[in-house]
């Protein structure tokens, strides 16, 4: 089908909202509003991350989530890996969709994962070439592609050199353009899409990873999908946002990209009542940060 009537909608509360939380979520609870969004028909979810619990203490039970979840049908389920120490675990715990993240942005790239860009790009050779794919099925997140919350506006050679870099190690995965501090603007959105995509293959698969902290998430979704990017990224309830970046929000609500989408005749196969019932429980959680417009205007509004 062509991207023009369709768009995937990747859910990433259970990774890049859970992980904002300070005081780590029990499991369970995790498990329930993963199952939530399951049952709304969302069909691809990043469900956390393999990462240094050390680093990211939310992340701890990434052993345990995956083991409850995997082989289950229906859904594209991955897990975000830093490095090919990540990598090995995700695959030892049964999941070969990866999700790679290399920020544009020296500073935030150390800060982020402690290794230089060119480290972490030798540590995705690593991963590829163990996986022996030339990078089919792993997902390359180019973080800070616009913005950097140290560096400022990322110049956009910048991220075609990174991206032409990953592109060589791993031609054949999915890349991701990453609007990490949320803000970036739609025409940069659209036009800096453009640019990658140009230079890079004709059936690669692109997403947009996108926060809302300057309002502008919706509206750099559907840029991004208008110039051929196909799977848009958000997080129920918009849960998210750093304690040291204030003002910062989290990702962009998924329900808002559902009524954006939606009501533009471009479908998501999500239904919309159990979305907001899954960004409902999310906002529920104790410590959550969320921004949604959908869910607080009357349900029978946000549902006509
Ligand atoms: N998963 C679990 N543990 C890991 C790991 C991984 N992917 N990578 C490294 N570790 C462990 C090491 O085994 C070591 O454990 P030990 O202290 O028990 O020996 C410890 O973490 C430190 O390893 P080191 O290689 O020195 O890593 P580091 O301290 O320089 O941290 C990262 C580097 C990448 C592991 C860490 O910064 C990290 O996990 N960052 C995640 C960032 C992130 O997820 N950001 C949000 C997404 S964009
Ligand atoms: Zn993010």
């Amino acid at each position: 089908m062509s991207h023009k009537t369709t768009v995937t909608l990747l859910e990433v509360a259970p990774r890049d909202g859970f992980q904002s939380i300070a005081e780590p979520l029990p499991t369970d609870e995790k498990i329930a509003v993963i199952e939530m969004l399951l049952d709304a028909g969302v069909t691809r979810m990043e469900l956390g991350s393999f990462v240094s619990p050390k680093a990211i203490p939310q992340m701890a039970d990434m052993a345990k989530i995956a083991e409850h979840f995997k082989g289950r049908e229906g859904a594209r389920l991955s897990v975000l890996v830093p490095n090919a120490k990540g990598a090995s675990l995700a695959l030892e715990a049964g999941y070969g969709d990866l999700v790679f993240v290399v920020s544009v942005s020296e500073p935030h790239n150390l800060n982020n994962v402690r290794q230089t860009v060119a480290q972490s790009l030798d540590q995705l050779r690593a991963i590829v070439s163990e996986s022996g794919t030339d990078g089919e099925g792993i997902r390359v997140d180019l973080a800070t592609a616009f913005d950097c919350p140290f560096a400022g506006t990322v110049p956009l050679d910048d991220v075609r050199r990174v991206f032409a870099e990953a592109l060589e190690i791993a031609p054949k995965a999915e890349f991701a353009l990453c609007d990490t501090t949320g803000r970036a603007d739609p025409m940069t959105v659209a036009r800096r899409f453009e640019t990658a995509m140009a230079e890079g293959p004709t059936d690669a698969v692109w997403a947009f990873h996108g926060h809302d902290t300057f309002g502008m998430g919706v509206a750099n979704a559907l840029f991004a999908h208008s110039v051929g990017v196909c799977v848009i990224e958000g997080a129920a309830a918009g849960l998210g946002g750093c304690p040291f970046a204030p003002g910062a929000t989290g990702n962009t609500a998924s329900e808002d990209l559902h009524f954006a989408f939606e009501e533009g005749g471009i479908a998501t196969g999500i239904d919309r009542a159990k979305l907001l019932a899954a960004a409902d429980r999310v906002a529920a959680l104790p410590g959550g940060k969320t921004a949604s417009h959908l869910r607080i205007v009357p349900r029978q509004r946000a549902l006509l």
